[in-house]
């Protein structure tokens, strides 16, 4: 399997009113891991992700595959994604057989049996019955119809999949079987996986990385068990306090919510570190933290741990500068 880069990528939205949604972001998902990205509504996840696939502009940097430049790749079948409504990548009109068979490059398997075994193969692999080959997406629930729009993504056979809220308009008495069939199908494969959530819990149940993204910015990234136990940035900080507690079920979460402070206009991003109107330890609270008003942690962010954006997160290799619960 193959490692996906996201290398200074940045995606701009409409002419010069417009905003950049994603702004200069640098993320590998290695070769057969999980990275989980999370962030609130509006921080540009899906915009990254839609990247990926040529479904958003990309205005600078590039995605790789393998080292492939993603636009240089064959119809972009090795990279697929599955996304929050699976009706957006299932015709109603069709049934699933024919939704997963059209899915199934000509190339692999040319023959229309050996492409209907292939498409009952699939439906097993997501487990469903292949006698819903037959049925039209309207006559299934929305779980089933989540697991036919990722047997169709597992069509193209990826390299890398990227998963957009893939649970968050199930019923949550489905979202667990759903998340246990991804993590396994993953696994399986041994695929690349971008795993997109607000939900925190689901991101620690399935990432072995874990990004965090504001305001078109990845503002701290690490291994999953680091960031969620020793987060260094207030934004992280700040999401991680939101969720709700260990003790509720895994599933059964609201999205998180952060600080109190609306965030910020994409279309004019604050001047320094972005998160400065509603760090609860900047400038706000420390009339001596001036340099986050005009300095942009972003640009020296890898000599951090976590390569944390913020100019007091720690420096890798040193006591931290800030810590949870301490005056910082
Ligand atoms: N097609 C578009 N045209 C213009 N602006 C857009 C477009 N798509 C998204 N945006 C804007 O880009 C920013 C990032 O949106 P995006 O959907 O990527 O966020 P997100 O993190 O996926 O949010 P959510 O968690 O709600 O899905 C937002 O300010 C959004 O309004
Ligand atoms: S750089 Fe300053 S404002 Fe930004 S997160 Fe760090 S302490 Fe907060
Ligand atoms: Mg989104």
């Amino acid at each position: 399997m193959s490692e996906l880069i996201f290398d200074t990528v940045s995606v701009r939205y409409g002419g010069r009113r417009g905003l950049t949604a994603v702004d200069g972001v640098s993320l590998t998902v290695p070769a057969g891991k999980v990275v989980g990205l999370v962030g609130e509504s509006g921080s540009g996840k899906s915009t990254l992700a839609r990247a990926a696939v040529g479904l958003s502009p990309i205005s600078a940097g590039r995605v790789l595959l393998g080292g492939v430049d993603v636009r240089k790749l064959p119809r972009r079948r090795p990279l697929q994604m599955v996304f929050q409504d699976p009706y957006s990548s299932l015709n109603p009109r069709m049934t699933i057989g024919e939704s997963i068979t059209e899915a199934i490059p000509r190339g692999v398997l040319p023959g229309r049996s050996a492409r209907k075994e292939e498409a009952a193969r699939l439906l097993e692999l997501v487990n469903l019955d292949p006698d819903r080959a037959e049925h039209l997406p309207g006559q299934m629930s929305g779980g089933q119809r989540q697991r036919v729009a990722l047997a169709r993504a597992l069509a193209g056979r990826p390299e890398a999949l990227i998963a957009d809220e893939i649970t968050s308009a199930l019923d949550v008495s489905v979202q667990g079987a759903v998340l246990n069939l991804v993590r396994s199908v993953q696994r399986q494969l041994d695929l690349s996986m971008l795993f997109i959530s607000h939900n925190l819990a689901v991101i620690r149940y399935l990432s072995d990385i874990v990004a965090v993204m504001y305001l078109g910015r990845i503002v701290e990234a690490g291994p999953a068990e680091q960031v969620l136990t020793d987060p260094q940035h207030p934004y992280t900080r700040d999401l991680l306090d939101a969720a709700p507690s260990a003790h509720k079920s895994l599933f059964d979460l609201e999205p998180s919510a952060t600080a109190d402070a609306e965030p910020p206009d994409p279309h004019y991003p604050p001047a320094g570190c972005r998160y400065h109107p509603r760090c609860p330890v900047g400038p706000l609270v420390r009339t001596d933290r001036e340099i986050c008003l005009r300095a942009d942690p972003v640009e020296d962010a890898a000599s951090r741990r976590h390569a944390a954006a913020c100019h007091f997160s720690e420096s890798e290799g040193h006591e931290p500068a800030i810590s949870r619960g301490a005056s910082a």
